[in-house]
């Protein structure tokens, strides 16, 4: 990196020269040097020729030494969008994947958007997947669970910022076992990658979110295990249960929910990139019987 002040197009351009181990170079700079200006896309096309102030160019280097040693870029901003919302992230929570927006598109395709719905979302994390759904279904309240409570913090701060406090509760506790009541909707993305599988990993990953938010067990099912266990005490009639799994998995998570659910009620559904992303049942479909 040169040591004069470079103008924003060249800092940009050095920043993913220097980030060239990562997959997304351009992005990770340009996201990083948004941060540090709190500027966004249009102001720093706009102003490619000014130069940096020297605080500033100081913090963006050392920023991108910690995106160079594979720190997520939302980890280093502390942020990231999901659903087309903005959501605070810490170490403590994993980071939003676009691919979870599959659970949410799954709940709107079988919910009507103005149905009173109680939710619960196991395994809560950052709060996204609540989040986004209580925004889709703006008459539904909501219970987000989680073992970590310093995860619960991120989620309760984000509902906050994003107006939904008075509809979204956090609980602490062991999956099911905090709760009381029925749910019309249970969504869960809970960890669900094999112990094994660890070494496997990008070091993005291994490294840096938190190991209770991804491996389960020596198959990965453990956690899916442990939900199902008790899962059908805490359903509404006509419940929709959606859980995220890995790619791998989806027609294993269905031949699971068969031992809670009609066979004609479980569905599996894919990502963006048409990868199986989940499994779930919808008690609505299931066949009336005479
Ligand atoms: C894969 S992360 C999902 C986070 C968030 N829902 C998302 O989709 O980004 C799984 C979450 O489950 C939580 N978790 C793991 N084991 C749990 C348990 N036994 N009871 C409750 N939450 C648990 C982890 O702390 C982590 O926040």
């Amino acid at each position: 990196m040169p040591d004069a002040l470079p103008t924003i197009g060249e800092a940009l351009r050095n920043g993913a020269r220097f980030l060239k181990e990562s997959e997304t170079p351009q992005l990770d700079a340009r996201t990083i040097l948004k941060h540090v200006l709190r500027a966004d896309d249009s102001a720093l096309i706009a102003n490619a020729d000014s130069r940096l102030g020297a605080d500033d160019y100081k913090r963006y280097l050392k920023l991108l030494d910690r995106r160079a040693a594979a720190e997520p870029v939302a980890y280093i901003v502390g942020e990231k969008e999901f659903w087309s919302l903005p959501f605070e992230v810490t170490p403590d929570v994993l980071i939003p994947r676009d691919d979870s927006g599959a659970l949410i598109e799954a709940a709107i395709k079988r919910r009507d958007k103005n149905e009173p719905l109680q939710i619960a979302d196991l395994g809560t994390g950052s709060g996204c997947l609540l989040c986004a759904l209580l925004t889709e279904f703006p008459k539904a309240r909501g219970v987000g669970v989680d073992r970590s409570e310093a995860a619960l913090a991120v989620a309760r701060r984000n509902a906050t910022r994003l107006g939904l406090a008075e509809r979204a509760g956090f609980v602490a506790g062991d999956w099911l076992a905090a709760l009381s009541g029925a749910f019309d909707i249970v969504i869960a993305n809970p960890p669900y990658i094999p112990q094994g599988d660890k070494a496997g990993l990008s070091r993005d990953v291994a490294a840096y979110e938190p190991p209770g938010a991804l491996f389960a067990g020596k198959d990965g099912f453990d956690a899916y295990r442990s939900i199902l266990k008790d899962l059908p005490c805490y359903l509404a009639k006509g419940a929709l249960v959606l859980m995220e799994c890995g790619a791998d998995q989806a027609d294993s998570l269905a031949v699971m929910l068969a031992d809670i659910a009609p066979e004609n009620a479980i569905f599996t559904f894919c990502d963006l990139a048409n990868r199986p992303r989940g499994a779930g049942f919808d008690l609505r479909k299931a066949e009336k019987k005479d």
